[in-house]
């Protein structure tokens, strides 16, 4: 198999290593924009200052200016690293409000082999800045214990600090020669200078779908199959009884966690029961069907049992326990290729407000480890049971999960390393 990478966000490259490079002002979305980040700036600054007030961030304050100067050397170090380790698109999270800490860590970078992109958050609309210092003072560290309003006042005085040395980029057209793409007010406006290859496109197109309006994901498995009973994979069986009463116990779920009348948008699979268990949530919710949202596709070996296919083809058997992650089945799919598959999904979810998705085992996976920022290649191996609605709800400093639990029975379909066993409980790691 070539040694391609992969980006956790269904991107495939071959050689190009990228620094996505936030710019903006405190308060302007930057580190919503940058939740897959790497290396934030702001964590490195913690270290030696866990909760500075505002003077800190005065520019006129030279020990303030000594110990950011270090956070950003600190955290540039560890990404270049982190190139070193086979990394492909890192973000360094920070102001970068300055046109000489621009040069800097473009400079630091080409040095190193790694195109730089910065991503310019330029936002001057009073409520979106309003609702992120909200956001801010209720989840960054910067601000945990204190209260609410002082926190607000004082992450105010921040923004002034930074207002005074700011520099939008290319503000005195010396910066022309940058790859850059800025954001003008959460998206309404979009420049984009000097875009080169595939992935800086693939890249500008992602965050140009972002939004931060707040928003939540539900996600639910299809309620207990035929096959799932019998521990046959793949197929296209319908409802077991007891997975028909999840499905007109789902409504009631949905409601609870909703909180309100509000409709979602429902998507499903174009599998039979995915669209059973959801056929019974509110008309006026607008239901979709994706074939992107199909299972996986297990090939020759759909419809088998663990036990069967290690029988049959014990090589592939194994060879799948080994790498889970790249094994892919003969004549269907890996979960590699599921992230690349399930790339339109997360394009439209980023642009999109309440969605529930309806779809099965593998590919919740997926979504889920894309939204928790876990590792895709462990994702294979995670518990995700049948009869439980999860709620996400992406925040600023990470995405928040509940779990809403029916409390109808179901065969649990998590399968350990090298087992066969055709129901089993899931290992504590797995959870
Ligand atoms: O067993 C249910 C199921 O959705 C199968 O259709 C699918 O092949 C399988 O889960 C994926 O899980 P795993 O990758 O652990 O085999």
């Amino acid at each position: 198999m070539p040694s391609k990478t992969n980006n956790g966000v269904g991107i495939q490259v071959e050689d190009t290593k990228i620094c996505v490079v936030m710019v903006g002002l405190p308060a302007r979305g930057k580190s919503y924009i940058a939740q897959l980040a790497t290396f934030n700036v702001g964590n490195y600054r913690r270290h030696d200052a866990p909760q500075p007030t505002a003077d800190f961030f005065d520019f006129n304050n030279p020990e303030g200016e000594r110990k950011r100067r270090a956070a950003a050397e600190a955290a540039v170090a560890d990404m270049l690293a982190w190139f070193r380790t086979g990394g492909v698109v890192g973000i360094l999270d920070a102001t970068n409000s300055t046109k000489e800490r621009r040069k800097w860590v473009e400079e630091t970078c080409a040095a190193h082999g790694i195109e730089v992109l910065f991503v310019e958050s330029k936002c001057d609309d009073e409520e979106v800045i309003m609702a992120n210092i909200r956001d801010v003072k209720l989840t960054s560290p910067d601000y945990r214990g204190q209260d609410p309003e002082a926190a607000a006042q004082d992450f105010r005085n921040r923004i002034s600090h930074y207002e005074k040395v700011y520099k939008t980029i290319n503000a005195d057209n010396d910066e022309d020669h940058y790859t850059y793409l800025k954001l003008m007010n959460v998206g309404r406006q979009v420049i984009i200078n000097r875009i080169q290859d595939y992935l800086q496109s693939r890249i500008v197109y992602y965050l140009m779908n972002l939004h931060v309006r707040p928003r939540s994901v539900w996600l639910s498995r299809h309620g207990e199959s035929l096959y799932n009973l019998s521990g046959r994979i793949g197929g296209d069986t319908l409802l077991s009884p007891r997975g028909e009463m999840y499905a007109r116990k789902l409504p009631e779920l949905v409601r609870e966690s909703v909180g309100d009348d509000r409709p979602l948008t429902v998507w499903t699979s174009t599998l039979k029961r995915t669209i059973a268990t959801a056929r019974f949530l509110p008309p006026h919710y607008n239901q979709l069907q994706w074939k992107a949202l199909d299972e996986l596709d297990s090939g020759v070996c759909d419809g088998l049992t663990y036990q069967e296919i290690k029988d049959r083809y014990p090589e592939d058997f194994a060879a799948r326990d080994e790498d889970k992650y790249n094994y892919r089945y003969r004549g269907g799919e890996s979960y590699r290729d599921v992230v690349i598959r399930l790339e339109p999904i997360i394009m439209e979810l980023e642009r999109s407000e309440d969605i529930l998705i309806v779809t099965h085992q593998a590919v919740l996976r997926c979504i889920y480890a894309y939204f928790m920022k876990k590792d895709q290649a462990k994702s294979p191996w995670m518990n995700v049971p049948l009869h439980t609605l999860i709620k996400l709800t992406p925040r600023a400093y990470g995405t928040e999960e509940v779990r809403y639990e029916a409390h109808i029975p179901a065969v649990s379909t998590w399968r350990g390393k090298g087992s066969t066993a055709k129901h089993e409980n899931p290992t504590p790691e797995s959870l």
